[in-house]
């Protein structure tokens, strides 16, 4: 569970690069260039990585895939997963827990990840329950997911707050790290965002898709707002238990399991650990852990958005959800 690892980036091949010359390319809200595969934007290496991933990973029914647009709580679902779904063997309070010195990203890989460093990684050796992340569409995802019977778990979060997060994200990466990161004003920024030219974006039509889908499978697909975990965890980690077929005993929950849980993944905890203040990750570039730790609120967005960048965003939101039963507010 090394923090950074030393990866090799294969090369890209011919079809993809053609494939690539065909598609819309556009400058995007933080990243660019951002290329328009079936209606959602995507670096290149991470939609040559996804596409290697829907063609060759073989899900189990065991697995639990975490599904999320960049910057909604990824890092906060992978460390309330692991730590629910490893609680017979790790109790919430051991001093050896693997949340305590190894960065979320580090115990929850990203499958677009593990399909860039290696097309064919083999992770059959991987006990259960495999735990990945993805911030592919639904539609992306590989058939095998969707037959398997599989937990899904899809986090949203407002998406003024996804912009803002992001547009932090944009400013504290160092440059150097990713090559792709732009400056641009956040006015510029912002319009491009409404426009849904963001990495994995428009967030919204990712969030509409599996909601849908939660709703037409609701074993499978739990739908979850990261509003929702900030108003009250324990409720939450209940939901995301009993959907993995892991509910909390009685026994548990006098003893306060969840709410250890809860304290283990809270933003502070997490936050102020030494691994997530000094460490590093090795994702397309190199990441400082803390680069995931900024405020973790709800509704930061009225500090930096104006009332009528506001008023835009939700209007486009609101437009595209609208008779979907779902708000992103
Ligand atoms: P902010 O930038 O608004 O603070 P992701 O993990 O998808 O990249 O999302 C990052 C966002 O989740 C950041 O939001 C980050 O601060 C917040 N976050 C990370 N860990 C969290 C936690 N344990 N609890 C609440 N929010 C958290």
């Amino acid at each position: 569970m090394d923090s950074v690892q030393d990866v090799q980036v294969l090369p890209e091949s011919n079809d993809f690069q053609e494939l690539l010359q065909s598609l819309p390319c556009e400058r995007g809200a933080i990243f660019h260039p951002l290329h328009f595969y079936k209606g959602i934007w995507y670096r290149a290496h991470v939609l040559e990585a996804a596409m290697a991933f829907q063609q060759h990973f073989q899900a189990r029914v065991t697995d639990i895939i975490l599904a999320t647009a960049p910057k909604s709580g990824t890092t906060w679902l992978k460390s309330l997963v692991f730590a629910i779904t490893h609680r017979s063997q790790y109790t919430v309070t051991d001093k050896s827990h693997p949340l305590l010195t190894t960065n979320p990203h580090g115990v929850v890989p990203f499958l677009e990840i593990i399909y860039r460093n290696n097309k064919f990684p083999d992770l059959t050796s991987t006990p259960p329950p495999r735990i990945y992340a993805t911030h592919v569409p639904y539609s992306m995802l590989p058939e095998s997911v969707k037959t398997s019977k599989c937990h899904i778990i899809y986090l949203c979060r407002n998406p003024k707050d996804i912009f803002v997060s992001m547009w932090h994200f944009g400013n504290v990466v160092p440059a150097e790290n990713f090559p792709s990161l732009q400056s641009i004003n956040i006015e510029e920024s912002f319009e491009r965002f409404c426009k849904g030219i963001e990495m994995f974006g428009p967030c919204w039509e990712q969030a509409l898709e599996y909601w849908k889908m939660s709703v037409e499978k609701p074993e499978e697909i739990l739908f979850l707002k990261f509003e929702d975990l900030k108003a009250d965890i324990n409720s939450q980690l209940k939901r995301i238990a009993e959907h993995l077929g892991c509910p909390f005993s009685s026994e548990e929950q006098n003893g306060g399991v969840i709410e250890d849980i809860a304290n283990l993944c809270s933003f502070e905890h997490l936050r102020n650990l030494e691994v997530n203040k000094t460490g590093k990750l090795f994702f397309s570039q190199v990441v400082e852990n803390n680069v995931f730790f900024r405020k973790g609120e709800v509704g930061d967005w009225m500090n930096i958005l104006t009332p009528s960048m506001a008023e835009k965003l939700d209007q486009v939101v609101k437009h595209k959800l609208h008779g979907s039963g779902l708000t992103l507010n």
